[in-house]
């Protein structure tokens, strides 16, 4: 099995993170994975969207903090790759979410049309308490999509937020129960492949907005991000959380 499963099922490209024992704790060969796979959705005309979903009832603990720790020694940081594509994607995204959404794995969200999230799920942006920076265009986003008292709570003072108040911010488009999430999202995403695909894409874009605008931030907290990583703010937190056990 691999860490990132990738189906076809009819006009929809379902992308499964599947590294449970990690709570799908995502690494640069995940993203590798992902990048691939929204790349293969984008250019097939055969697919007309793509439904992100987590394995084990979690949806991404976020970054793999062992990754982060190797990228301040020089190692890669695909992730980067990885909210520059899903930025640009033209497609509709559906996202399911069960359990629990970190970072990054809250993140994407903001870059998916159609949230579904189990009422167990809960969600968290701790980039500040780890000495990091919000990513993904999250800075630019996420006070548009739930306004600023909220984004600030959740960027700033770091406090994790349950599935009704996601729903009730705007993030998501319904809780649903566990047992009917994947039903549900697969539904949708399959009424979502097939529309019109050339209106469907268009009415996505305007609704989207300036693209340039979000590519621009996301390279601004790139590199913002990459600097507050060599931190020893940073160093500390994500060292303290790989000795945890220890
Ligand atoms: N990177 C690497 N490993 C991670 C991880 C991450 N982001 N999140 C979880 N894991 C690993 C844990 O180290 C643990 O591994 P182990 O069993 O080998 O010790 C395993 O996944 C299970 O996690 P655990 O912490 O035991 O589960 P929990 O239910 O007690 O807590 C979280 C879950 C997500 C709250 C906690 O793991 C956590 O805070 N993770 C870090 C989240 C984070 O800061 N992400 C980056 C945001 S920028």
């Amino acid at each position: 099995m691999s860490d990132v499963e990738v189906i076809r099922a009819g006009g929809v490209l379902e992308v499964t993170l599947n590294r449970p024992a990690k709570k799908n704790a995502l690494t640069n060969s995940m993203y590798r994975a992902l990048n691939i796979a929204l790349r293969e959705a984008e250019h097939d005309p055969a697919i007309g969207a793509v439904l992100i979903g987590g394995a084990g009832g979690v949806f991404s603990a976020g970054n793999d903090i062992g990754d982060f720790v190797a990228a301040v020694q020089g190692g890669e940081m695909v992730g980067a790759d990885f909210v520059r594509k899903i930025a640009a994607f033209s497609k509709p995204l559906v996202a399911a979410v069960d359990g629990l959404a970190v970072g990054i794995g809250c993140t994407m969200l903001l870059h998916c049309d159609l949230v579904y999230a189990t009422p167990e799920s809960r969600f968290s942006l701790p980039f500040v308490d780890l000495g990091l920076l919000p990513e993904a265009g999250a800075s630019l986003l996420l006070p548009r999509r739930v306004g600023m008292a909220r984004a600030s709570a959740w960027l700033l003072a770091g406090e994790s937020f349950g599935a009704d108040e996601a729903l009730a911010a705007g993030l998501l488009n319904a809780t649903v129960a566990k047992d009917a999430l994947m039903a549900t999202a697969r539904e949708k995403a399959a009424q979502l492949a097939a529309k019109p695909r050339t209106a469907l894409m268009a009415a996505r874009k305007f609704l989207r907005g300036d693209k340039e605008e979000v590519l621009a931030r996301i390279e601004a907290e790139l590199d913002a991000f990459h600097r507050a990583l060599a931190s020893p703010e940073a160093r500390a937190a994500l060292t303290a959380f790989l000795n945890k056990g220890k």
